[in-house]
């Protein structure tokens, strides 16, 4: 209730400044809307034209979309193409002197990349994994820094056609080890360390963790790219290094031709069970959807210098650092560190030191600036920047207005971006040159997006009210299917609820008198911690893997930084600890889920009880366990509760 007091309370507004649309791609709202009105009436037309315009084809398709298998859509699937050459080779005759990739490492050095050489890196990189065996369709493991490499390595597995899974290197061996697993990936492309805020992380070492003991047999090599000077544990036979790979490659490397439809990559995320969903995206939808989106939203103009700074890891850095900006020709900056290190005035520095024209982060990164440094942005010059986006998370207004005014100087418009791992592209977002911003506010759908908010049988709801967040018509970049996984795929996002028709997000929202969509959060036990994804589920199951533990229960509560923090409350097979035992305890089970999982799934709270509130049936009370993490007066029943005594001893964080 109170998202949606505070969101009906929101009158601000901010049209783009007459210069801004008078240039823009997309310039007014009767572009906008005569853009929306061709695809309401023509949809098929509409998606197809743009596939002809925006992807470079090796066999043209004769069909844009075949629904007869739905909700297993294919798109354009009779075509044939190669992501790589549409983000690289295409570029090559046009400006292969162009920059592509502006690398600033974590200390500061500069490397700049172009289209050529990158195109040259790729290509060798490529020879170098089919010279390993590896080909088309094999799945390939990415476990690696941000680095070129990164790009290098995804767009080496598009350029054969084997199928990247890109894992977050904050994500623990255990979690490796799993999405190796899932996906019976062939080869694991690591570092042998990453460097962050002036600190080094082992990946090798977590990489060979994940493959000891068995379980992974699938994997017959892992290649390391050395970052650092740090050793690395070294298995004969198995593991390469990077650069002994491409030494003497050749420089150039036949792409292989693929189907439309054929998977460009899998990418894990998580769900409401405590198995991660190995998300699978198609070769042709999901370029498109990257790169148009990129043009559109970003109002991609060629001298721009676009900086997004998501991790490869996330769906982020895979649309719009690996594939939109590359296959649109971009300039773009690629930062291996952190916004803190060695101050918290590193963006405004980077952005002052590269002329960053496009700036695109998470609203928690924009919290955690505000509190360390809210006057900083002002000691730099950021006259360079033109627009600004968020990602990943609701923005709240204050964040919002301090984004706008301090950074932006009130000159930039912001494009808070409404999409998730399964959409592949940006969905509902301002388009910056026509449509009116308003804070905390993702606005309205793209043009071809059929977005609509409606109750538990479908209808829509009437503005002001909330409901899910559904999509009426399935659009090229959708999520194909669950790896491994099509009846969960059915399931979680086209149920029989909405007589499989609807693309189910998971999310509720709420639209205002104009029609804007305001996020409100999610509806399945999804947290969003400083805009990572986490399942509720996941972490029980890790912490109920500890010996000490018998039961688990997780759920969010408000962060002012983080959006949302876990909140663990746990049962031990023993007794209940108190006093120090308790502290200790806390801790260790902190330690074993960021062993388990990795850091960012870590409690920030834990509270022991005797038992953990169920109804009759035996169900553990959420809704009641979300209030005591939020420290509200319980007012639900809890007559029901069989020990009545234990909410006191839940309400009792460990200190
Ligand atoms: O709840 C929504 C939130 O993030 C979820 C998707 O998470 P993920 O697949 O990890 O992708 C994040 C990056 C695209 C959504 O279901 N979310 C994402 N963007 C926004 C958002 N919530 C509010 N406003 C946004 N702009």
């Amino acid at each position: 209730m109170s998202t949606l007091e505070s969101i009906l309370k929101e009158t601000r507004s901010f049209a783009p400044s007459d210069d801004f649309r008078h240039k823009a791609t997309v310039s007014g709202m009767e572009a906008y809307n005569a853009l929306c009105e061709q695809a309401d009436d023509h949809y098929l037309s509409f998606w197809g034209d743009l596939a002809r315009e925006l992807i470079t084809w090796k066999k043209p398709f004769s069909r844009v979309l075949d629904d007869s298998n739905a909700p297993f859509f294919k798109w354009f699937d009779d075509g044939v193409l190669n992501v790589s050459y549409n983000c690289l080779d295409r570029h090559l005759a046009l400006d292969g002197n162009k920059i592509a990739l502006i690398f600033e490492a974590d200390d500061g050095e500069v490397t700049r990349v172009t289209y050529a050489e990158l195109h040259r890196r790729v290509c060798q990189f490529a020879n170098g994994l089919k010279s390993l065996g590896v080909g088309k369709g094999e799945r390939v493991v990415i476990y690696m820094p941000m680095s070129i490499e990164a790009i290098v390595a995804m767009q080496a597995c598009a350029r054969i056609g084997a199928i990247h899974s890109v894992v977050f290197g904050g994500f623990s061996a255990g979690a490796v080890k799993d999405r190796i697993q899932d996906a019976g990936a062939c080869a694991v492309i690591t570092a042998n360390e990453s460097v962050r805020g002036g600190k080094s992380v082992p990946l090798k070492a977590t990489v060979d963790e994940a493959l000891a003991n068995g379980g992974c047999e699938t994997v017959t090599h892992v290649v390391v790219y050395q970052r650092t000077n740090g050793g690395a544990e070294w298995t004969e036979g198995r593991d390469v290094w990077w650069h002994k790979l491409v030494e003497g490659q050749a420089e150039t490397c036949e792409p292989e031709w693929m189907n439309a439809e054929d998977p460009l990559f899998i990418l894990y995320t998580s769900g409401s069970t405590g198995k991660p969903k190995g998300i699978q995206h198609s070769s042709a939808g999901y370029l498109l959807g990257a790169a148009n989106s990129f043009r559109w939203v970003f109002d991609y103009k060629p001298n721009d210098v676009f900086w997004c700074t998501a991790d490869v890891g996330w769906i982020t850095g895979h649309s719009y650092i690996c594939y939109g900006p590359l296959a649109n020709g971009a300039t773009q900056i690629v930062f291996e560190g952190v916004p803190t290190y060695p101050d918290a005035g590193r963006f405004w520095k980077m952005i002052e030191k590269h002329k960053v024209t496009i700036f695109y982060t998470a609203p928690t990164a924009i919290r955690s600036l505000i509190k360390l440094g809210g006057d900083l942005p002002k000691q730099y010059d950021l006259s360079s920047l033109r627009l600004l986006g968020t990602v990943g998370e609701p923005i709240n207004p204050e964040a919002w207005m301090w984004y706008y005014e301090v950074v932006g100087g009130s000159r930039c418009p912001i494009v808070d971006t409404w999409w998730q791992t399964e959409t592949g592209s940006i969905q509902i977002s301002p388009l910056p040159g026509a449509v009116t911003t308003k804070p905390g506010s993702c606005t309205l759908p793209l043009p071809g997006v059929m977005a609509d908010i409606v109750d538990e049988s479908g209808a829509p709801v009437e503005p002001g009210r909330g409901g899910f967040l559904v999509i009426k018509k399935p659009f090229p970049s959708l999520v194909r299917t669950i790896w491994n996984d099509p009846e969960r795929f059915k399931k979680t996002y086209f149920p029989d609820e909405f007589n499989g028709q609807y693309y189910l997000a998971g999310d509720s929202a709420n639209r205002d008198e104009s029609g804007y969509f305001w996020i409100m959060g999610r509806i399945d036990d999804v947290l969003n911690v400083s805009g990572h994804r986490l399942g509720t589920m996941e972490i029980e199951s890790a912490l109920v893997a500890n010996p000490l533990v018998a039961e688990a229960a997780v759920v969010g509560k408000p962060h002012d930084i983080k959006g949302e923090a876990v909140v663990a409350f746990v049962v031990l097979k023993g007794a209940r600890p108190e006093g120090e035992d308790a502290k200790k305890i806390a801790s260790e089970l902190k330690n074993w889920v960021a062993h388990e999982i990795g850091k960012i799934a870590q409690p920030d709270d834990i509270r022991f009880g005797e038992n953990l509130p169920k109804t009759r049936s035996g169900k553990i009370m959420r809704r009641l366990l979300r209030s005591i993490a939020k420290g509200e007066e319980i007012t639900q029943d809890t007559s029901t509760l069989e020990n009545p005594q234990i909410l006191g001893q839940l309400q009792e964080p460990v200190r």
